[in-house]
C-alpha cells in the first residue's frame, strides 16, 4: 500500500524539524503540514541565508515541490501574508504549488485579543503562550464556531465574520483588559484574505489520498513537539494540537494504515520555551551555556528557551505514542566544548526510581537519574559519516540508541542544510 512519511517533534518543539524537513524534502513530491499555525517558527539555513518559516511548509524552498497547509492547521492570514512577501523577496515561485487545505481554521484578530486576555487572566499560572491566539482558533473549531479557509468563497464570508467577532467582543468582557487595536487589525486582516484568494484553495483530504494512490511521495511535518500535545503533553502546559503522529489523521484526512516512516527528531540535550514541567532544566551555568552555544531563543518570540540534558523516559514516552520507526538527532554539535554531557535515564518520584512518567508532572516531584558521558571535545564540522566522528561522540549515540531501542539514522552537526551525517 502507498504511504507518506512523518517528521515530528519529540520533545517540546524547536527540535530543528524546519532543517531536516528542507533536506529530505528534495526526495518527495509533496510536504503538507497538518496541525499548529503561527506559534511555530522553523529556521532553516542554506546559501549563507536564514529564512524563519511559521505557516509555509518547509519544502517551499525545493524547487517544483508542492506545500500543502493542511486542514488540521490554524492559519493568521496577516502573519502568512507577511510570509509570503518574505518568500516573494528571496524569489521563491510559490503561487502555483503552496495549496490551501478549504477545511483549515482562519485566526481572527480577536482570537489574538483573546489569547493575550486568557494568559493576563491566569497571571502566575499563564502557560507562556507565543500569543498567536492558537489556543482561542483551536476551541472555536471543537465549539463549532469556528471559521475556515473555504468560507472566503462563500458570499456570507462577511457575516460569519461579524457573527465570531461579536461572540468574541462578548467573551472579552470577563477578561483583564489588554491593549488592542480592533480597527487596524482587522483592516489589515481583510487585506491579507484577499491574498489568500490568490492561491489555490482545495480539498484536502481528498488531494492528499489521490496523491498518495498515484505514488506520489509525501512527507507529513509537524509543528511544536509531543510533549505539547494537548493530549499527552505536560497539560495544562501544552499547545491546543494533536502534534503526534495521530494528528496527521486529522490533520490532513489519511487512514491510520496510510502512515509509512515516522521519523522523531529530537536534539542532543533538551530545550523548552514557556511555562510548565521540565524535569531534566538545568538553571546553573551548564544551562546557561547549552542556551549560550545553542544559541536557544524562540524563532517566533525571540524568548529565551529554557536548557536542560536529554531526557530519555520522555523521549521513550513520545517514541511510544508516535511509532516513531527512526530518530534523527540534532544539534549535537552543540556540546563539542563540554567536558562531559549527561542523559537521564530513569526518573526518581514516589519512592522509587521509574522509566515511565509519572501521572502528571505538574504536581509531581521528579529528579532525573542522570548518567555521565565523556565531552568529546573538538569540532564536527565536515563529518559526514558516523563512523568520522570521535569515539566519545559515537559511545553517547550508541547508548541513547540501546536505551530508546530506536536507530538513530541521521546527526545533525550544524544549522546548515548540507551538515547532516546519515547513519
Ligand atoms: P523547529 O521549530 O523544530 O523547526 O526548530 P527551530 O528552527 O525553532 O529551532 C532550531 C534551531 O536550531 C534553529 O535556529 C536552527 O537553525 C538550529 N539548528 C538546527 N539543527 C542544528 C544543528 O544540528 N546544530 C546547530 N548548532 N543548530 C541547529
Ligand atoms: P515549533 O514548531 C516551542 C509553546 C509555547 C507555550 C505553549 C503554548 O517551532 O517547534 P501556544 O502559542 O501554542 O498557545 O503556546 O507551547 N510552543 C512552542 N514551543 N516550539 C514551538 O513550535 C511552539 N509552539 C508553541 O511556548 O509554552
Ligand atoms: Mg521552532
Amino acid at each position: 500500500m502507498q504511504q507518506l512519511d512523518v517528521i515530528l517533534g519529540l520533545q517540546w518543539g524547536d527540535e530543528g524539524k524546519g532543517k531536516i524537513v528542507d533536506f529530505l524534502a528534495s526526495q518527495y513530491d509533496i510536504v503538507a503540514r497538518f496541525q499548529g499555525g503561527p506559534n511555530a517558527g522553523h529556521t532553516l539555513k542554506f546559501g549563507g541565508n536564514k529564512y524563519i518559516l511559521h505557516t509555509v511548509p518547509s519544502g517551499i524552498f525545493r524547487e517544483g515541490l508542492i506545500n500543502l497547509i493542511g486542514n488540521g492547521v490554524v492559519l493568521d492570514p496577516v502573519v502568512f501574508q507577511r510570509e509570503l512577501r518574505a518568500l516573494e523577496k528571496s524569489n521563491v515561485q510559490f503561487h502555483r504549488r503552496l495549496l490551501l487545505s478549504r477545511k483549515a481554521h482562519l485566526i481572527l484578530p480577536t482570537h489574538r485579543w483573546l489569547d493575550a486576555a486568557s494568559e493576563a487572566h491566569k497571571g502566575k499560572l499563564k502557560i507562556g503562550s507565543t500569543l498567536k491566539g492558537i489556543g482561542p482558533t483551536y476551541m472555536d473549531k471543537t465549539g463549532r464556531n469556528g471559521m475556515r479557509i473555504g468560507d472566503i468563497e462563500l458570499p456570507i464570508f462577511r457575516d460569519l465574520y461579524e457573527a465570531l467577532k461579536t461572540k468574541h467582543m462578548e467573551l472579552l468582557r470577563i477578561y483583564p483588559e489588554v491593549d488592542f487595536d480592533l480597527k487596524a487589525e482587522e483592516a489589515a486582516w481583510f487585506e491579507s484574505i484577499d491574498t489568500l484568494r490568490s492561491l489555490p484553495l482545495v480539498d484536502g483530504e481528498y488531494y492528499i489520498n489521490e496523491a498518495i494512490a498515484s505514488g506520489k511521495r509525501v512527507l507529513a511535518e509537524g509543528a511544536q513537539g509531543s510533549m505539547l500535545d494537548i493530549d499527552f503533553g505536560t497539560y495544562p502546559f501544552v499547545t491546543s494540537s494533536n502534534t503526534i503522529t495521530a494528528g496527521v489523521c486529522t490533520g490532513l484526512g489519511v487512514a491510520p494504515q496510510r502512515i509509512g516512516r515516522v521519523i522523531g527528531i529530537t536534539k542532543a540535550y533538551c530545550t523548552r520555551v514557556g511555562s510548565g514541567p521540565f524535569p531534566t532544566e538545568l538553571e546553573d551555568e551548564t544551562g546557561e551555556r547549552l542556551r549560550t552555544e545553542g544559541q536557544e531563543f524562540g524563532s517566533t518570540t525571540g524568548r529565551p528557551r529554557r536548557c536542560g540534558w536529554i531526557d530519555l523516559p520522555q523521549l521513550r514516552y513520545t517514541i511510544l505514542l508516535n511509532g516513531v520507526t527512526e530518530l534523527c538527532m540534532t544539534k549535537i554539535d552543540v556540546l563539542n566544548t563540554f567536558g562531559a554531557v549527561a542523559a537521564a535515564t530513569r526518573y526518581r518520584y514516589g519512592g522509587g526510581e521509574h522509566s515511565n512518567l509519572p501521572y502528571d508532572l505538574c504536581h509531581t516531584e521528579v529528579e532525573p537519574v542522570l548518567k555521565h558521558y565523556k565531552g568529546w571535545g573538538c569540532s564536527l564540522d565536515g563529518i559526514l559519516a558516523f563512523d568520522d566522528l570521535p569515539a566519545e561522540a559515537r559511545t553517547f549515540l550508541d547508548d541513547l540508541e540501546n536505551y530508546l531501542g530506536i536507530p538513530i539514522r541521521m546527526i545533525s552537526t550544524g544549522p546548515e542544510r548540507e551538515k547532516l551525517i546519515m547513519k
